[in-house]
């Protein structure tokens, strides 16, 4: 739920970001997680830094340093132009830069209804949202089925699912 509202604490469930050494990783703050073989383990997040025990990060402070194996870094929490240094590519995507001027040409504010083409890996559609919500909408369509699915998956889990709908 980290995308929808700035606070203070992290939150399981929340995507956080952890900074380490000019390297951005986004984190799925789960304690537990599903191996290959489907059985429920320990949620280990392995870095350049050695290895990070992802249940210590539920109640870190955003901003605080966290310990690893061999090392420390920084977790902080999302934004659009963080996710789209770090999100999972499907496709090729949309940077900040042009976002910015696709946001500005396009004169967009919170309460504009925009319909995006292309939904691709999210990483547009996550700034557009920014820019629209509260009272705005953001209806995006793509005509391959898996991206869709894993976008509007990426969307609820990010806590911002109720400010676009997902079409294919
Ligand atoms: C380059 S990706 C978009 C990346 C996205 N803007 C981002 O920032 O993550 C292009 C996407 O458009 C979709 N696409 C291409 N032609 C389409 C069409 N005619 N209708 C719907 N989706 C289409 C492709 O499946 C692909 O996922």
């Amino acid at each position: 739920m980290s995308f929808r509202n700035y606070k203070d604490k992290i939150e399981e469930g929340d995507t956080a970001i952890l900074y380490l050494s000019n390297n951005l990783y986004a984190i799925d703050v789960r304690p537990e997680m599903k191996n290959k073989k489907g059985e429920i383990v320990e949620n280990v997040y392995q870095t350049p830094f050695g290895a990070l025990k992802v249940r210590t990060l539920i109640g870190a402070n955003y901003g605080s340093r966290v310990e690893l194996s061999k090392g420390w870094g920084h977790v902080i929490q999302p934004t659009p132009e963080l996710w789209s240094l770090t999100l999972p590519h499907r496709t090729q995507i949309i940077y900040t830069p042009d976002i910015s001027m696709i946001l500005l040409q396009l004169d967009l504010v919170p309460g504009s209804i925009v319909i995006e083409a292309g939904t691709g890996s999210g990483s547009l559609t996550h700034a557009l949202i920014r820019r629209v919500r509260p009272h705005g909408h953001v209806h995006t369509f793509d005509f391959h089925e898996h991206r869709s699915k894993v976008a509007q998956e990426e969307f609820q889990e990010h806590g911002i699912g109720d400010f676009v709908t997902v079409s294919r």
